[in-house]
């Protein structure tokens, strides 16, 4: 038998992959892995959190009790920051980027995460996550970072990843050499690789949209859902769960299509360009998958504000193909 192979032990031999990389990239992703085990496990205990904590407001080792996207923010936040790896953090629960080590001098890395995904699902015990990615500074070590050091494009990402807290937990991340998964094994608190080498399958089965906005988005992909419909029966299935990530892992496993689209009163959608979609779209790549907005591939979008938001199309090629043909057959985008 095979032996297991750890995230510590992954992250460690793939370092070879990247010739010019010091430990900063091997010590910031294990940092992600220990503050993935702490979250994991607040998240484990949410339906505990108004039981065992006294008079509502504190938990058992008499700490304030904290909304679990608060929660997972500083985890990570006080984790990062802790390490010599990271210069600065753009999160979505901060207004603004967070500046590292004396105004970002030291730490090769910029991170950007959305400590926790599908927020609105955590009452109703149904699987969230964790999305981030990484991007090498632009300013000079030394120098403090300026926004262009969080303005890159996805292209520009060295890692992106996130932590599925599902029926088990997983990390799943590439570092550009393709997409590898890891599952914790709960008993000893230990990531193992059980999905190398992810990728689309050739044949995709789902497609993945909030209907009840599907009268509002644009005509294309009102066109692209109603001939999936007709499809229904010869093998499509509509699958939605409301947290990006888990409906991203099943497409990603299953093969389909996620949309969430531009609306008249939302024209930008709803999604988070730095934080939802451009690491979802680095892994969609890297498993062969592809993932565009109403004009462009999401990758190549120069982002102009931290909290910038885009409709997101992600998913098997071949579908994210369907959809782009749809907007040819339209009047284009709107
Ligand atoms: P977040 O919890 O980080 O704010 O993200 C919520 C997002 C995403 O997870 C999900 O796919 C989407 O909101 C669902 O939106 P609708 O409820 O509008 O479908
Ligand atoms: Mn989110
Ligand atoms: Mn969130």
């Amino acid at each position: 038998m095979p032996k297991a192979i750890t995230l510590q032990e992954f992250i460690m031999d793939s370092q070879a992959e990247f010739p010019f990389v010091s430990g900063q990239l091997t010590r910031l992703l294990t940092d992600i892995g220990v503050a993935a085990k702490i979250v994991n496990h607040q998240v484990n205990r949410a339906g505990l959190a108004g039981i065992l904590g006294q008079s509502g407001s504190q938990n058992t080792h008499n700490e304030d009790q904290q909304k679990l996207d608060v929660f997972a923010d500083k985890t990570f936040m006080r984790i990062l920051t802790a390490g010599k790896s990271v210069a600065g953090i753009g999160s979505e629960e901060q207004e603004d980027y967070i500046l590292c080590h004396d105004q970002g001098k030291e730490g090769k890395y910029v991170v950007m995460i959305d400590p926790l995904d599908g927020s609105s699902n955590i009452d109703v015990n149904v699987s969230i996550g964790t999305i981030f990615s990484i991007y090498r500074r632009v300013t000079l070590l030394g120098e403090p970072l300026s926004s262009q050091d969080f303005l890159q494009k996805g292209t520009e990402q060295v890692v992106a990843g996130y932590i599925l807290y599902g029926s088990s937990t997983m990390l799943v991340y590439t570092t550009g050499t393709g997409v590898n998964g890891f599952t914790m094994d709960p008993a000893i608190g230990e990531f193992f690789l059980s999905h190398p080498k992810m990728e689309f399958p050739e044949s995709a089965i789902i497609y993945s949209i909030n209907d009840a906005l599907l009268h509002k988005a644009p005509q294309a992909v009102q066109k692209f859902i109603g001939g999936c419909r007709e499809t229904l029966g010869v093998g499509l299935k509509a699958r939605y769960i409301g947290s990006l990530v888990t409906d991203f892992h099943r497409n990603l496993i299953k093969g389909g299509i996620y949309l969430y689209p531009s609306t008249e009163s939302n024209p930008e959608g709803k999604l988070r360009l730095m934080y939802e979609c451009n690491p979802l779209a680095f892994i969609a790549q890297q498993a062969g998958g592809t993932a565009e907005n109403n004009t462009s591939d999401i990758l190549e979008i120069q982002p102009r504000a931290l909290h910038e938001r885009s409709p997101f199309y992600v998913g098997s090629r071949n579908m994210v193909q369907g959809l782009r043909s749809c907007w040819m057959a339209t009047s284009g985008p709107e």
